[in-house]
């Protein structure tokens, strides 16, 4: 099943909680949370606190995206303020390994995001232990930045890994998503949709959804 979880780095802030709401009425699947900490990428944006009242105002999954360096020494608090699941950069985590079993050991669900300069070899020894992969498609730290359309190409390398494997571990494509990009990154093999811009950027949350939805269906 293909899913939408749209980034709530894009939303209106000041009235957060209506457009959590807005975005469950609309159809979302996931909520995707981006947690910046101003070294691991050049932004700040929120930490458990704000997960926390995300996870007060709506019944979906709570992804998190930890942009952060050391991410281990936050990992409880996210998944105390109500993650879902957690994603942590492989390059910001020394001990990647460590780090997953103790995403799982709190009881959410693991993934690992890679920058686009990662290589998907740094996943060769942890990929049957995660629940999901993360494939930033642009370099992270802001929204509403274009499409690295050599993305595609690692997406389906890692599509084949995981099928050779026989693996449940789903694809999230991160940055750039949107109603242009969103056939092609779907046709790669990608299962979750990260969509920031392209959703609290439109003017009818709803309409937007349904039409990702159905283009990363055809
Ligand atoms: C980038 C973040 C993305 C971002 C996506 O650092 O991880 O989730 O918000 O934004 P759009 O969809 O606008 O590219
Ligand atoms: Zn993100």
């Amino acid at each position: 099943m293909k899913l939408i979880a749209p980034s709530i780095l894009s939303a209106d802030f000041a009235r957060l909680g209506d457009e959590v709401m807005a975005v469950e009425a609309a159809g979302a699947d996931w909520i995707h949370v981006d947690v910046m900490d101003g070294r691991y990428v050049p932004n700040i944006t929120i930490g458990p606190l704000v997960v926390k009242a995300v996870r007060s105002v709506t019944s979906l999954p709570v992804d998190a995206h930890l942009m952060i360096m050391e991410p281990e020494r936050y990992v409880a608090e996210f998944v105390q303020a109500g993650a879902d699941l957690v994603a942590v950069h492989a390059e910001a985590s020394v001990h990647l390994n460590r780090t997953i079993q103790l995403i799982k050991g709190l009881g959410a669900r693991a993934g690992v995001a890679l920058n686009p300069s990662t290589p998907l070899s740094v996943l060769d020894w942890v990929l049957d232990d995660l629940d999901l992969v993360v494939i930033m498609s642009v370099n992270p730290g802001f929204g509403g930045q274009q499409f690295i359309p050599n993305s595609l190409d690692k997406v389906r390398a890692l599509k084949q890994r995981i099928t050779e494997r026989g693996l449940a571990t789903q694809i999230q494509v991160d940055g750039g998503v949107n109603e242009k990009t969103i056939r092609d990154v779907s046709a790669a093999g990608t299962d979750v949709f990260v969509a920031g811009s392209a959703v609290f950027g439109s003017s009818n949350y709803k309409t937007t959804i349904a039409t990702l939805r159905k283009l990363a269906n055809e």
